[in-house]
């Protein structure tokens, strides 16, 4: 099907894949942390306070820079300033279970709060600093989240006044408490930090007690809040110990925004609990500020996403000519399909193989992956994670011959498997519709070896620049329009951004169709909803293809704009 690169990294951590796969016990990780034995957990600990009780204390855990900032933080800080937050939120009366958003640009400042989240029981709900108001609003009234963590830039986003359940707003950054009578309390993070202690008790809970909310997109309905909780570190130490590799001296760089389940699983979980050093790079994307990171960091392990790999080819091979990246060892993708072409680019300019890997926001942890101990095969995403059972199924969940198209589908169980979907039980059992499945929504062929090559979705959910969207919520923002009587979004294939969104929407009567109006619309989604998910095309059509209950059909609309067949019509209405 295509050739095969040999490994190149010296003493991989991980064994040859036949090996461990076949010997893998996940109870077996579990002994790493004590509390196999006592059942009570807590994240934060595992992550942070467990490594100050060794050699780790002083070693660095946190490299943080933006265009303002270039900071340190050792193990030892983040257990102090962790400690600091989880008293803060004590002392605002915030308890156990209660959820805890995250709403602000990158910043020492979140990961600290996350960190404190979790270390009162709390579960932490990050948000992605882009998001407008109606992105903010959803999550935050499905979620009934009790406190916010935001900064004043934000804080207009956050309509709190309409949001019971919302009683307490921290402010990080300058800035004045809102004069106010409604019935939020506002404080301020430095000031309450001050006056917090250093010591604090951790909430010990239970492996099965939730720990993260991530919102994600489907292709119906508002975005979903998929909970993840406390167990899913087996799965978070043991995937970063030998896909990512990490290894003591590391210092690792995860692209990802914490808003997103790569920035929280491994942007903090998997490489701490390693006792791995994190680099956080705030700011925008930009080739040459991230190779300039690159090089004044000495990163040694990059993860980040197809589009950023696909938009610094695009920016020219003498640009890394520039720069000394010497100090890069193991290079990760994830997120979207990563081509052929870009692994054969990375070799050539790198000098490394970018192994990709895949997983998702429900799945909470690495499923499938390219390993440093094994070869690879450019296109792929690489064979099943040990302890991990991939099967392709067909429409009846029965498993399809090797190298036929199918439904991706895990065998249910491991340990970093979503929970629960917030207040949602209907859509949780969606995924789990073949009786021992999870089924992913992905469509791929395995091949002899168990590589298993990605097709496409199932659905309608949007990729674009390595981001999810749903597009239902696009949608919806669009018909909030004035002018916009029914709206349809796709996906529609481009070669930097994976997909770019297409929005179709027909007028409300009497309204004359013009380019103005179609840039009102992005705009209108950009400012309402946010900047990623606005489409960068709006077509508008006189009417939209739907079915005969009224149904829009986007696979038409999609079929129509590709040049494809549309497939069986029947129920499209006249
Ligand atoms: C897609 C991101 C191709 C896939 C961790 C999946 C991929 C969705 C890959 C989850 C890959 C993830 N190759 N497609 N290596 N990795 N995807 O929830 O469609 O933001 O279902 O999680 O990304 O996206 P999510």
């Amino acid at each position: 099907m295509s050739q095969i690169i040999a490994p190149q990294t010296d003493k991989p951590n991980m064994p040859p894949y036949e090996e461990v796969y076949r010997n893998f016990d996940w109870k077996e990780v579990e002994k790493n942390f004590s509390w196999h034995e006592t059942g009570k957990v807590n994240m934060a600990y595992e992550a942070i306070d467990r490594h100050t009780e060794t050699w780790r204390k002083n070693k660095v855990a946190l490299y943080y820079s933006d265009a303002k900032r270039n900071e340190k933080y050792t193990f030892q800080d983040l257990k102090d300033l962790s400690n600091q937050f989880a008293n803060v939120l004590r002392k605002i009366g915030v308890q156990k279970g209660e959820r805890v958003f995250l709403f602000m640009p990158r910043s020492p400042e979140i990961y600290v709060s996350l960190l404190g989240t979790i270390k009162v029981g709390a579960i932490a709900g990050p948000l992605f600093e882009a998001f407008m108001e109606q992105a903010v609003r959803d999550r935050l009234e499905n979620s009934d989240a009790s406190a916010l963590v935001t900064t004043p830039e934000l804080l207009p986003r956050v309509p709190y006044k309409e949001l019971p359940a919302l009683k307490h707003i921290i402010l990080v950054g300058d800035g004045e408490i809102p004069n106010d009578d409604g019935d939020t309390k506002f404080y301020i993070y430095q000031k309450e930090m001050n006056e917090a202690s250093r010591e604090a008790e951790i909430e010990w809970v239970d492996r099965e007690d939730g720990l993260i909310l991530h919102y994600t997109s489907g292709s119906t309905g508002k975005p979903k809040g998929v909970l993840h909780v406390h167990n899913a570190m087996i799965q978070h130490y043991q995937t970063a110990k030998w896909v990512l590799d990490l290894k003591e001296d590391d210092i690792f760089w995860c692209t990802a925004d914490p808003g997103w389940v790569t920035g929280t699983s491994y942007g903090v979980f998997g490489p701490w609990l390693n006792g791995a050093s994190n680099l956080i790079r705030g700011g925008r994307f930009s080739p040459d500020d991230w190779y300039a990171t690159i090089e004044k960091h000495r990163v040694t392990v990059w993860l980040s996403a197809p589009t950023a790999f696909r938009r610094l080819m695009a920016a020219g091979d003498e640009k890394i000519k520039e720069y000394d990246l010497s100090s890069l060892r193991h290079i990760l993708s994830v997120g979207e399909p990563l081509n052929a072409e870009v692994v054969h680019w990375g070799r050539r300019v790198y000098g490394l193989s970018i192994h990709d890997h895949w997983w998702m926001t429900e799945t909470g942890g690495m499923l499938i992956a390219n390993y440093p101990s094994m070869p690879i095969k450019p296109g792929s995403m690489g064979r099943a994670f040990p302890g991990i059972e991939v099967a392709i199924l067909d429409n009846e969940g029965n498993e399809v011959p090797r190298g036929q198209m199918g439904s991706l589908c895990i065998k249910a169980g491991w340990p970093s498997m979503m929970r629960k979907i917030w207040k949602n039980e209907k859509k949780y059992n969606e995924y789990f519709q073949f009786p021992g499945w999870y089924i992913s929504g992905d469509l791929a062929t395995m091949d002899e070896e168990g590589y298993v090559w990605f097709q496409g979705r199932d659905d309608d959910v949007i990729m674009t620049s390595g981001e999810r969207v749903g597009p239902f919520e696009v949608e919806s923002k669009l018909v909030e329009h004035p002018a916009v009587a029914e709206a349809a979004v796709i996906g529609k294939p481009d070669p930097v951004r994976g997909e770019i969104i297409k929005a179709f929407v027909s007028l409300r009567e009497g309204l004359e169709k013009s380019e103005e109006l179609a840039e009102e619309l992005k705009i209108f989604v950009r400012k309402g909803l946010a900047a990623h998910a606005a489409p960068r095309e709006v077509e508008i059509r006189d009417s939209l293809p739907k079915t005969r209950s009224g149904k829009i059909m986007r696979r038409v609309l999609k079929a129509w704009e590709l040049g494809l067949p549309t497939g069986d019509l029947s129920t499209m209405e006249e």
